[in-house]
């Protein structure tokens, strides 16, 4: 049994994500807004966000995965499942478990753009910005933490821990 170590509460991650879900509702007021869950990572986050909104939205998923090994990210990302719908002249809003190295939002950001929406913006509920290979800023940036590994709330290692409620980090495997 590994031992886990939590880092953020449920009630801290809750209270991050009414925080971006209330900005978010301001700023896209009007606007037609698709959201991108990016999975399967991005899962809980977009539940938990879209449930704080008060706009009309339109959701959908993308599920990418980077080759290479499983806990560094090589930057090449491929495309597992794309998103089902016509993004021409959306607002996409690209929704994140966490960013890293920055490398897989950059190429979602850039395949989106490519398709010609409106705008291409992204929110992540954590941020490792000590660890950026490539200069990624998240437009809705969430609880910032310090270069470890953590699981849960959407996060894996080798598949296990997503459904934990907590952020935690792996002590001992
Ligand atoms: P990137 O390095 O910014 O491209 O991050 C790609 C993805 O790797 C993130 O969205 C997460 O799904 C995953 N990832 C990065 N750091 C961790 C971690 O500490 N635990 C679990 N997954 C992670
Ligand atoms: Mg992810």
């Amino acid at each position: 049994m590994s031992k886990l170590k939590v880092l953020i509460t449920r009630e801290q991650l809750a209270e991050k994500a009414k925080e971006m879900a209330a900005q978010i509702s301001k700023d896209y007021e009007g606007k037609e807004l698709l959201l991108v869950g990016v999975l399967k990572g991005g899962f809980m986050f977009l539940a938990d966000l879209v449930r704080y909104l008060t706009i009309d939205v339109n959701i959908d998923f993308i599920s990418c995965s980077s080759y290479g090994n499983s806990t560094v990210s090589s930057g090449v990302v491929r495309i597992l499942k794309d998103i089902d719908y016509d993004i021409t002249g959306k607002h996409v809003l690209i929704v994140e478990d966490l960013i890293d190295t920055g490398l897989t939002l950059t190429y979602l950001k850039d395949l989106f753009a490519a398709k010609c929406c409106a705008s291409v913006k992204v929110c992540a509920a954590m941020d490792k910005p000590s660890r950026r290979k490539v200069a990624l800023e998240a437009d809705y940036q969430g609880i910032v933490i310090p270069d470890q590994f953590v699981v849960g709330y959407g996060l894996d290692y080798a598949e296990k821990y997503r459904n934990l409620p907590d952020v935690c980090v792996v002590e001992e495997i």
